[in-house]
């Protein structure tokens, strides 16, 4: 018989970036990070893990193509799912032997990758979740947030919903490296996030290589690790807890800013943002500028698309904002907004929108992994 389980999981955008590791092979970061965990209703990867006696050698598929299961990450997250099985085999002698087998992997994204979003989160996630309910175990999702961890850093986030924070830990082996809930998506459910998709002309600097050559170049990264992060972390856990807009965007964007400041002190130096980047950080800072508050957050990752964090009260003044800076036919919102910015405003600053925005994905704050089969 073939024993097969699915799941779904979230992508994840961090606040706090995770950008540097110790451990290259178990990837133990030089800094903890937090993160929002987005709704599958708008991105999610599905995966279905299937075992048999009859299968003869592991797999994994990503969007209907084969990929490599040699791989140092693929390896160490099947490793160490099997060896939990094993441990449960033991104590059980009852089970079926599913350690035996080999295992094959089907993912889907329902998101185009080449919309370039992190997708190794949700893709890890989903399968460390997947072989995890495959092989019945009872481990806790921060147990298993240290083998999805091994798969993609950023990956141990995505096994939470809400808001999540990855300590870092100290521990040689990583076994105090791991992610744990801040709070649930229900605590603060007003969080919002517009998704500008830029497309880049380039596929850029991997976060992998990227974070490397920071580690060994850039003495600025030192001071961001050492001084800057471990005092964000306490604040951001804070605003967060206290449901602080104001906070949580002063240190999501001082944050993001910084990650891209440590890019440039590399050597060479990595651009991950481009002018239409630019033009976005120039927007919300004007929004806000406008407002005489934080209505908008921006961040980015390791690539030129702009998330912009909000809360739910403000969307108007947001995507009213954002709507005449965009290109009409990615502006699904078209006519349901008032303008925002006052007659004669000067939308010079924010040309590069016009052109540079693909497309623009809306989003919340969302639940963890959920599982999909009937069992
Ligand atoms: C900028 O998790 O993709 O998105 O551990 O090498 O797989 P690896 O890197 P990855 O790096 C993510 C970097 C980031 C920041 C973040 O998500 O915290």
């Amino acid at each position: 018989r073939v024993y097969s389980a699915s799941t779904t999981a979230p992508v994840n955008i961090a606040v706090v970036k995770y950008w540097g590791k110790r451990d290259t092979k178990l990837n133990l970061p030089t800094n903890s990070s937090i993160s929002v965990t987005l709704s599958q209703a708008d991105l999610k990867t599905h995966t279905t893990a299937a075992c048999s006696s009859t299968f003869t050698e592991n797999s994994l598929w990503l969007n209907g193509e084969a990929q490599d299961v040699s791989g140092a990450r693929q390896t160490a997250c099947f490793r160490e799912l099997k060896a939990l099985r094993k441990k449960l085999e033991d104590a059980n002698p009852s089970l079926p032997k599913l350690s035996e087998y080999c295992v094959h992997v089907v993912s889907e994204n329902n998101f185009p990758t080449a919309a370039g979003l992190a997708s190794s989160a949700a893709g890890f996630a989903a399968l460390v979740r997947a072989i995890a309910n495959l092989y019945e175990l009872p481990e806790s999702p921060t147990e298993l947030s240290k083998i999805a961890r091994q798969g993609s850093g950023s990956a141990c986030r995505s096994l939470f919903g809400g808001y999540v924070a990855w300590e870092m830990g100290q521990a040689v082996d990583g076994s105090d490296s791991y992610a744990v809930e801040v709070a649930s998506a229900s605590h603060w459910p007003e969080m919002k996030a517009a998704i500008l998709v830029v497309s880049a002309a380039k596929k850029g600097v991997s976060s992998t290589a990227g974070m490397q050559a920071t580690v060994k170049t850039s003495a600025l990264f030192t001071h961001r690790a050492q001084n800057v992060v471990p005092k964000r972390m306490e604040a951001m856990k804070a605003a967060i807890k206290n449901r602080d807009f104001e906070q949580f965007a002063a240190h999501t964007m001082a944050d993001s800013n910084q990650f891209h400041a440590v890019c440039l002190d590399t050597t060479p130096p990595i651009f991950y943002m481009n002018d239409v980047s630019r033009a976005a950080i120039r927007a919300v800072e004007a929004l806000n500028d406008l407002e005489g508050r934080a209505v908008g957050a921006y961040t980015f990752d390791a690539g030129p698309n702009a998330v912009i964090y909000y809360q739910e009260k403000d969307e108007g003044k947001v995507l009213g904002f954002l709507g005449p800076l965009l290109a009409p036919e990615v502006v699904e919102w078209a006519g349901k907004y008032a303008k925002v910015a006052p007659e004669g405003y000067d939308n010079k600053p924010f040309d590069a929108l016009k052109d540079g925005v693909s497309r623009v994905i809306l989003t919340r704050v969302g639940e963890g992994p959920i599982r999909t089969d009937e069992t």
